[in-house]
């Protein structure tokens, strides 16, 4: 016979079994309630025990009359669920029941326009929100809540339901990005929107894409067509590359707005120009064009005025195509260009990126021209590097912000360990804990969080020609970027996170997605 429990004992377990469970801090949900888990974990997040909801063929996605945003937000969600769970899910107009979700834009200003509040309670699934962005992140938070075969696109057999839990959420830093080189090897519309799909869901709200550079330039423009006709005609391995018609590239543009993400375009210069300067030879400085994929540095040539009609006409043409208010210009890496030459550089081109009413970005080596105090400074270096620690010390003395992208952390192209079969390695390996295991906000010394708008994450293709090899350099690490950028530095712990993260795995299985299963996290069996 079982020992009876004193009754004080009893009414002890009542209580805690009734207590939200806190995440993120030492009230640990009770085993038999875990929280959600999450990535990024949301800045505040409680299981409510013994509530839950099921979705079911009755089931309705609720929006409040007239609200656009509400309806974009419903539509997108009842696109991931409905080929899943087989339910016709209608966007409609009602009085919510226990089996719906419901939307609404009455969600706290205070949370910010990204912010939303999402509760699973036995009354049904509410998201909202005070702006469209907000209303996007609480539909991507919910598909983490359901099981993982919602992401399936054939019909699976449920049951849909989801525990009780009530977030409340709102980004730490503005600037969630990533960046795609898709100008050492070439990808299509139709790939970099599966790119979008997979980083808008981790909250990701910037896509850098890196359109030109020595092996390829990727854009068309007006008045200059040899640039992606002829320039953009191979690739690093030597294949067939291409580029993007005006029109392609405004279809990439609404397709990551349509998900809250914003294209930031690059164009890389002075230096990273072999493929611009071999389409026409009157951008060298002595008129004569090298061959495509000619090794070494390249310059564009600074002292000449048909360098600035050129870079007039693409960064206006990029200008007009791009509603963000941020066009990228490179500026790395301009090794044989003078430092005098290239002062004068930067600065033309900064007149020209606000002529044209945008803001520029560069990496950090911007810093060493006279810069206004609008641009903002991608920081590359690694740890501890002086000349890199001094531009960002440079940047935030002028005022520029610094978008974070260190290398041996956020570099998505370098190896994950020594036996990473591709990869680079020139700033280390970089295993999925040291991805994630950082804080901007304290990495570069003298620089804190205020004078960061945010991290980024870039991926090189100098050494992946195909779209599966870049989803196995960006997951798992990708997430964890994407989490140094949402969530709250208190909730921030690898312990936690791995668990959490090997929890995506499922979904990534179900979505067909490439991923390196890293020994470091606890992976769920492979489906
Ligand atoms: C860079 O990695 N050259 C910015």
């Amino acid at each position: 016979m079982k020992p009876r429990l004193p009754s004080l004992a009893v009414s002890l377990l009542v209580v805690l079994a009734l207590l939200p469970a806190t995440v993120g801090s030492a009230n640990a949900a009770p085993a038999s309630t875990p929280a959600p888990a999450l990535v990024p974990q949301p800045s505040s997040e409680h299981a409510l025990p013994g509530q839950s909801v099921s979705l079911d063929r009755s089931s309705r996605i609720l929006v409040p009359q007239g609200s656009h945003d509400a309806v974009s937000a419903a539509n997108y969600l009842a696109q991931v669920l409905r080929p899943s769970t087989g339910f016709a899910l209608p966007v409609t107009i009602g009085f919510p029941r226990r089996d719906d979700i419901t939307f609404d834009q009455w969600g706290a200003a205070s949370l910010g326009n990204e912010g939303y509040t999402l509760d699973v309670t036995r009354g049904g699934v509410r998201i909202s929100a005070h702006a469209s962005a907000g209303l996007f992140y609480g539909v991507q938070t919910f598909r983490q809540l359901l099981p993982a075969g919602v992401e399936k696109r054939s019909k699976q057999a449920g049951p849909w339901t989801i525990g009780g839990v009530r977030i409340s959420d709102t980004p730490r830093f503005a600037w969630r990005g990533a960046m795609l080189d898709v100008a050492r090897h070439f990808f299509d519309v139709g790939q970099v929107e599966t790119y979008l799909d997979e980083l808008s869901m981790y909250k990701i709200n910037v896509l850098h894409l890196h359109l030109s550079d020595n092996d390829g330039w990727r854009i068309d423009i007006n008045g200059w067509p040899r640039l992606a006709r002829y320039g953009g005609s191979t690739d690093a391995s030597r294949g067939p590359g291409g580029f993007y018609t005006q029109a392609q590239y405004g279809e990439i543009v609404k397709f990551a707005a349509a998900r809250h993400i914003t294209i930031v375009p690059e164009i890389d210069a002075p230096g990273h120009v072999t493929a611009a300067q071999a389409s026409y030879a009157q951008l060298n400085c002595d008129g004569v064009a090298p061959p495509l994929l000619n090794p070494g540095y390249s310059s564009l040539c600074v002292r000449s005025e048909v360098t600035y009609q050129f870079l007039d006409d693409v960064i206006g043409q990029l200008a007009a195509m791009t509603p963000g208010k941020y066009l990228h210009i490179g500026g790395d890496e301009a090794l044989t260009t003078s430092a005098a030459d290239y002062t004068y550089f930067v600065d033309r081109l900064q007149a020209i990126v606000h002529a044209h009413g945008k803001e520029l970005i560069g990496w950090h080596q911007i810093e060493a021209a006279d810069l206004t105090s609008g641009p903002v400074a991608q920081y590359w270096g690694t740890a501890g590097s002086a000349d890199d620690v001094a531009l960002a010390q440079q940047a935030k003395a002028r005022g520029n912000k610094i978008v974070m992208s260190p290398a041996d952390k956020s570099y998505l192209d370098m190896k994950y360990d020594a036996q990473t079969p591709i990869g680079q390695d020139w700033a280390g390996y970089n295993s999925v804990s040291d991805a994630y295991d950082w804080d901007p906000a304290t990495f570069v010394p003298g620089i804190g969080e205020s004078d960061i708008d945010g991290v980024e994450a870039p991926l090189w293709t100098d050494v992946f020609p195909t779209i599966s090899d870049v989803d196995y350099m960006t997951f798992p690490r990708l997430p964890g970027i994407a989490e140094i950028g949402w969530s709250p530095e208190s909730t921030h712990t690898w312990t936690g996170y791995r668990t959490r993260l090997a929890a995506q795995a499922p979904r990534w299985d179900a979505l067909g997605l490439t991923y390196y299963r890293s020994p470091e996290v606890p992976w769920p069996a492979a489906a």
